[in-house]
C-alpha cells in the first residue's frame, strides 16, 4: 500500500538525473518522485542487467568493470531525447566526465548525499554491489566515498543530504530546490 495521502503541487518542469554513492536511496527516491509527480522512472542498473540478461555482479565478474562503464555511457546517449522521466544512475555513472555532459542534456543533476553509517546500513544486507561485497564497512565506504566527492559534487546542479530524512521530505525538498533554481 502506498502513502496515498503524500501529496504536493509539482513546481519544476523537466527530466531529473539522480545521482549519488550506493545507498544513497536514488532508486527508492525515484520511485517516490515518480509516484508524487508522475514522472517516468528509468532505472540505469536494472536496464542493463535485463539487456544483457545477467546481473551487475555477474557482469564485473565475467566482463570486468570497463565493460558495464561503456554500457552505462552508451545508455545515457540513448537517452537525450526522453520526455518526463526520473533517472536513476548507477553509484559510478558521475565518475566520467562524458558521462556527466550527457546528464546534463538530459536534465537537471540532483545528487543525493548520506554519511559512511547511512549508507552502510542501507547497503549492509544487500549482495547485489560487486564493489562493496566484503568490503561493508564504514571505513571502507568513507575512503571510496572522499575519492568520489569531488567528482559527484562538481557533476551536480543540487545535494540534497538525506539522512534522518522521509522519502517524501526528501522528494518536497528536491522540488522546492527545482523550483529555485
Ligand atoms: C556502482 C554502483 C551500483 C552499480 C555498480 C557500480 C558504483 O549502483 O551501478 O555496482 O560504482 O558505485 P547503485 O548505486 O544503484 O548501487
Amino acid at each position: 500500500m502506498g502513502k496515498n495521502y503524500e501529496t504536493v503541487e509539482k513546481k519544476f518542469s523537466g527530466n531529473i538525473v539522480l545521482i549519488g554513492f550506493m545507498g544513497t536511496g536514488k532508486s527508492s527516491i525515484a520511485r517516490k518522485m515518480s509516484k508524487l509527480f508522475g514522472l517516468e522512472i528509468i532505472e540505469m542498473d536494472e536496464t542493463i542487467e535485463e539487456r544483457e540478461g545477467i546481473s551487475i555482479t555477474e557482469m564485473f565478474g565475467r566482463y570486468g568493470e570497463e565493460y558495464f562503464r561503456n554500457l552505462e555511457t552508451d545508455m545515457l546517449i540513448e537517452m537525450q531525447s526522453m520526455d518526463n522521466v526520473i533517472v536513476s544512475c548507477g553509484g559510478g555513472t558521475p565518475l566520467r566526465q562524458c558521462n556527466v555532459d550527457e546528464m546534463k542534456k538530459i536534465g537537471t543533476v540532483v545528487l543525493l548525499s548520506a554519511t559512511p553509517d547511512t549508507i552502510l546500513s542501507r547497503v549492509e544486507r544487500s549482495h547485489n554491489r560487486p564493489l562493496l561485497e566484503n568490503n561493508k564497512t564504514t571505513e571502507f565506504i568513507s575512503e571510496m566515498l572522499g575519492k568520489r566527492r569531488d567528482k559527484y559534487q562538481a557533476a551536480a546542479d543540487i545535494i540534497i543530504e538525506t539522512d534522518g530524512k522521509s522519502k517524501f521530505e526528501i522528494c518536497k525538498e528536491i522540488n522546492e530546490r527545482l523550483a529555485s533554481i
